[in-house]
C-alpha cells in the first residue's frame, strides 16, 4: 500500500518541503543591513552614533601593527570633544592616535611598551592633571601578544594578574586627567582557551567606576571590519563577535 500526504493535509506536505533551519553558508561577501535612523542633533560629527560602522581605517598608524585600530573613530571623537590641551595615548602601538592628532593640529604624547614605558607603573606616568583627553586601545589580555616583556599586559599569565595591572593602569590614567577630561577606552570581550569567555568590557567599566570615573555618554559599538579572524573557518560552533566597544569616561 502506498500513502500520499498531499490529499490528506496539504499544509503538512508543504511543511515537509520547508527549508531546513540550518542556514546555508554565508556568501564570501559583506551583508548589508539597514541601520536605525539617528536623530538630528547639534553634534559637530553627526555620523558619530553608538554604532560605528565605517570600514575605512584611514591613513593613520600602520595597518600591519598587530591590533592596529584605524584612526577614523579617534578622529571623530577628537573632533567631537575638541580637547583644548594635551592628548595622551599611553599604549600607542603604531602611533595611530598621534597621527590623527598631527592632522587635527592637536598636541599629543604617545608611548608604548616598545619604547620602554610601562603604563601600568604609576612611577612611569606623567604628572597628575596633565591631559584633556586620553585615548587607549589596550591588549585584550592575551588574545594577541605584543612583546616578550613581562610588563606587557598581553603577557599576564592569569586573568587575575591582568585585571590587577589593568586596574592600576586605569587609576594612573584617571590621575593624569584634568578635571572634566575625557578618557576613551576601546576594548573587546575575548574567548580564552583556558579561562573561557572573558567579558573585558564589563571588567573595564567595573575598574573605571572603582577608580572614581563616571561614564560620559553611550558606548560606541565599533564594527570589526578587516579582522583577520573573520576570514577563518572554525570546526566548532559559536556565536562570532564582530565588534568591540569604545567606552568614554570622565573625571568629574
Ligand atoms: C591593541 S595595541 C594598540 C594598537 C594601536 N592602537 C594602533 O593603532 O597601532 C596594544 C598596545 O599596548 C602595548 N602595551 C601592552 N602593555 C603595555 C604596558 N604595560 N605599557 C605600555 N604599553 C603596553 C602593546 O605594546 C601594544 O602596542
Amino acid at each position: 500500500m502506498t500513502y500520499s500526504t498531499v490529499p490528506i493535509n496539504p499544509f503538512y506536505a508543504s511543511r515537509l518541503r520547508r527549508a531546513s533551519h540550518v542556514r546555508p553558508p554565508e556568501p564570501d561577501r559583506p551583508t548589508y543591513v539597514r541601520l536605525p535612523r539617528a536623530p538630528i542633533t547639534g553634534s559637530p560629527v553627526p555620523h558619530l552614533t553608538s554604532l560605528y560602522h565605517f570600514d575605512r581605517a584611514g591613513e593613520y598608524g600602520d595597518r600591519k601593527w598587530p591590533g592596529n585600530c584605524g584612526g577614523n573613530l579617534i578622529k571623530d571623537l577628537l573632533t567631537y570633544f575638541k580637547p583644548q590641551g594635551l592628548v595622551f595615548d599611553p599604549m600607542s602601538g603604531s602611533g595611530t592616535c598621534r597621527d590623527v592628532c598631527q592632522e587635527l593640529g592637536l598636541s599629543c604624547i604617545a608611548w608604548d611598551m616598545h619604547q620602554g614605558q610601562d603604563a601600568c607603573n604609576p612611577n612611569d606616568f606623567p604628572a597628575a592633571e596633565t591631559f584633556d583627553f586620553i585615548w587607549v586601545h589596550p591588549p585584550y589580555w592575551r588574545q594577541k601578544l605584543y612583546s616578550e616583556d613581562p610588563r606587557d599586559l598581553s603577557r599576564s599569565p592569569t586573568l587575575e594578574h591582568f585585571l590587577r595591572r589593568y586596574g592600576q593602569f586605569i587609576r594612573n590614567c584617571k590621575a593624569a586627567l584634568k578635571p572634566g577630561g575625557k578618557f576613551a577606552i576601546l576594548m573587546g570581550d575575548y574567548s580564552d582557551r583556558e579561562a573561557g569567555y572573558v567579558p573585558l568590557v564589563y571588567h573595564t567599566k567595573r575598574l573605571a567606576f572603582a577608580a572614581g570615573l563616571t561614564q560620559h555618554c553611550t558606548d560606541i559599538i565599533r564594527f570589526s571590519h578587516g579582522n583577520s579572524s573573520s576570514k577563518k573557518i572554525y570546526r566548532s560552533s559559536f556565536i562570532p563577535g564582530l565588534h568591540d566597544v569604545c567606552m568614554i569616561f570622565e573625571r568629574d
